[in-house]
């Protein structure tokens, strides 16, 4: 099986209106220009909610090789939810992904991995593949290893769901994200066959060898190729170097 690379910008909460339109139309151009030694990756962006109309019409218009999707979606499909948006809502922008249950949802929003488990089989119903993220903090590290608590966390998120419906896996090290401390590539290869092997279990050997296993936390221009060498590391989820238009174009043109 091979498994197309992942390339994955998540803007958290940057990148107001007019820069999130003048960055994806710049993303089209740098991938237009690459497509020679372009590297063959699938790449998306995650902007606010707030963009994701405008994005779905620039992409839409060109028909641009750009994948996109929310930071977040609701465990329920309407009602009296102030402030949540739903999958419904998020199916009807054509998001083809969700990133569900980032380390900072599950800290700043005490997220656990029932209500991640949920958001999971909310996605699904909306045919929208959830990106999940999964990682250990340092105090994780210390204590049981870098493998244990991710693992937990997936198995979790997973009980219930049909991984056959989609399904995209982040392993980030909450001690890596935005530290500049990226993990080394046999770190972030070590947890990410971990994970694999979960796959396997819970869903069976297919699903575990066309599942996407990204690795994020750091990653920049510098770096990436490093972690795309590894067997079990399929692309990268990236934040701060996401931003930049010039570092980005250059992480989706890595080359092995
Ligand atoms: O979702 C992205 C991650 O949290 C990584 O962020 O690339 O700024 O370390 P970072």
């Amino acid at each position: 099986v091979t498994r197309t690379p992942f390339i994955a910008g998540n803007w958290k909460m940057n990148l107001d209106h007019l820069q999130a339109i003048a960055f994806v139309q710049k993303l089209a151009w740098a991938l237009a220009d690459a497509k020679h030694d372009f590297a063959d990756a699938e790449v998306a962006v995650f902007p606010p909610f707030t963009d994701l109309r405008s994005v779905q019409t620039l992409v839409a218009a060109d028909d641009l090789p750009i994948a996109y999707g929310a930071q977040d979606v609701s465990q329920h499909d309407s009602g009296a939810y102030t402030g949540e948006v739903s999958g419904a809502f998020l199916a009807k922008l054509d998001c083809r992904y969700v990133i569900i249950g980032h380390s900072e949802r599950r800290t700043l929003h005490g997220e656990t991995d029932a209500v991640v488990n949920a958001k999971v089989q909310a996605a699904h119903r909306h045919g929208i593949v959830p990106v999940l993220c999964v990682g250990e903090t340092a105090d994780d590290l210390e204590q049981h290893g870098a493998s244990a608590v991710p693992v937990a966390q997936l198995r979790a998120a997973l009980d219930g769901v049909d991984a056959s419906k989609g399904l995209v896996v982040a392993y980030e090290p909450v001690w890596a994200i935005g530290s500049g401390q990226a993990a080394t590539p046999e770190q972030a290869q070590q947890v990410c066959a971990a994970l694999r092997a979960v796959l396997a279990e819970v869903a069976g050997d297919d699903v575990a060898a066309s599942t996407r296993v990204l690795y994020g936390g750091s990653v920049k221009a510098a770096n990436i190729a490093s972690f795309l060498r590894e067997v079990d590391v399929d692309g990268a989820l990236v934040g701060g170097a996401s931003l930049d238009i010039d570092e980005f174009s250059s992480i989706v043109r890595f080359k092995k």
